[in-house]
């Protein structure tokens, strides 16, 4: 992992030669090559920050935010949150330590950002993953979000919570956290 070089960028910083090895690594790691084609390293909503590894100048491991107000109900109080998405390491490179590092970059990132909260919705298989890197899960919480289709979801997948600027007690009680935007 010493080989790693690591970059965060603003979305239009990135060159736009950027996207099509991101777009590569991403349907390697999701084994999703349909999603990820024509260079798009993006599924949904574009982040506007990426953390990006590289080895020998090819990205290796990469994660997207982009900062949103969730809504939480039946309060109706809204939360400012760093969205979290497109986590991603090489196929090649899983199971090495190499999530843990991206997942502490993005931690910074996110104080960097001065956002109160991280937040994301995973799939069941990788909650513990996430737990590893000491996000939370939010218990009996289901997710309104619009989907990469452009169609309104409900999701009863893990939601997942990181304290970054505020302590974990100031997140707003809710049973539904509604995400007005695509995922990222
Ligand atoms: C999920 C993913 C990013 C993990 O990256 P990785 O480099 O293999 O993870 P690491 O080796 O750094 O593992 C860090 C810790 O998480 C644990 N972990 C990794 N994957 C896990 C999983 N699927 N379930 C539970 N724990 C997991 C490891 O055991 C390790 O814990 P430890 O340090 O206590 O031993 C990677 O497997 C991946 O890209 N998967 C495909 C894309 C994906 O599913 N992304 C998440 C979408 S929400």
């Amino acid at each position: 992992m010493t080989d790693l070089t690591w970059s965060v960028s603003w979305e239009t910083d990135l060159d736009d030669a950027a996207h099509g090895p991101l777009a590569r690594l991403l349907a390697r790691a999701y084994d999703r090559p349909d999603r990820f084609a024509d260079g798009r390293s993006w599924a949904g909503a574009r982040p506007e920050r990426r953390i990006v590894a590289h080895d020998a100048g090819a990205p290796v491991a990469h994660a997207g935010i982009v900062r949103r107000f969730l809504r939480a109900l039946p309060d109706g109080g809204e939360v400012l949150v760093g969205d979290v998405g497109l986590v991603a390491v090489d196929p090649a490179r899983q199971g090495r330590g190499v999530g843990r590092a991206l997942m502490a970059r993005v931690a910074d990132a996110l104080v960097d950002l001065g956002v109160p909260f991280g937040f994301l919705s995973c799939g069941p298989a990788v909650e513990g993953f996430y737990r590893a890197a000491g996000w939370t899960r939010l218990p009996g919480v289901t997710t309104r979000l619009i989907d990469t289709h452009h169609r309104n979801r409900t999701d009863t997948d893990p939601a997942m919570v990181l304290a970054a600027a505020r302590p974990p007690a100031a997140w707003p009680e809710a049973t539904v956290l509604v995400r007005d935007g695509q995922l990222v």
